[in-house]
């Protein structure tokens, strides 16, 4: 599998429903690739599940949650259930990452954060993408989907040669402080 493939910053969708459900394919499908990795290559898989899931969940906390609040009947209701398993995805995240890809118990860790996180994605979908496309227009869809990606881009997973020194520091380290990274320079950014 191409690097390109968990690049979430270059995807080609243009209405934010359509490209946040491509993201989520993208987390599955790399969710594959830390189980089917040789014990010896699962660690590096598993950084970059790390970091695809701190920009994909942090653009979501930013950008799409804050909005589906606003716009839905009941919005508080359905973002608190939501950013409800996030905080417990996190969680095991965080443990796994302490305990490192040798860890004894990392695979059975991997299937039920893998179980959590895709549980989480199939509630995003039914309950807050599904009212969200019914109350938004395509213009506030493509405008959504310009804002994830310029988020993602300022915390790109793979940085770019010659980049690299200015970002790769915003993607290291535990994935909390991942998250808090990105949550920042989105916050500058959006002017929150
Ligand atoms: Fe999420
Ligand atoms: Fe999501």
């Amino acid at each position: 599998m191409t690097q390109h493939s968990t690049r979430p910053e270059t995807m080609k969708e243009t209405d934010v429903i359509d490209l946040l459900l491509a993201q989520h394919a993208m987390i599955r499908d790399l969710f594959d690739e830390v189980e089917q990795a040789p014990a010896g290559e699962r660690g590096e898989a598993f950084t970059r599940l790390v970091r695809l899931l701190a920009v994909h969940e942090t653009a979501e906390e930013e950008i799409i949650h804050p909005y589906a609040r606003r716009a839905l009947d009941g919005g508080d209701g359905v973002v608190d259930d939501r950013l409800e398993e996030e905080r417990e995805a996190k969680e095991l995240l965080q443990h796994m990452d302490q305990a490192g890809p040798d860890d004894p118990d990392f695979m059975a860790n991997l299937a039920v954060l893998r179980a959590a996180v895709m549980a989480h994605a199939r509630s995003e979908e039914r309950y807050e993408f599904t009212r969200l496309r019914a109350k938004t227009s395509a213009a506030e869809r493509r405008a959504m989907a310009a804002g994830v990606k310029a988020a993602e881009a300022m915390a790109p997973t793979h940085p770019h040669p010659g980049t690299e020194s200015a970002t790769k520091n915003l993607l290291v380290g535990t994935p909390v402080a991942m998250m808090d990274r990105v949550r920042d320079v989105i916050r500058k950014a959006t002017g929150h």
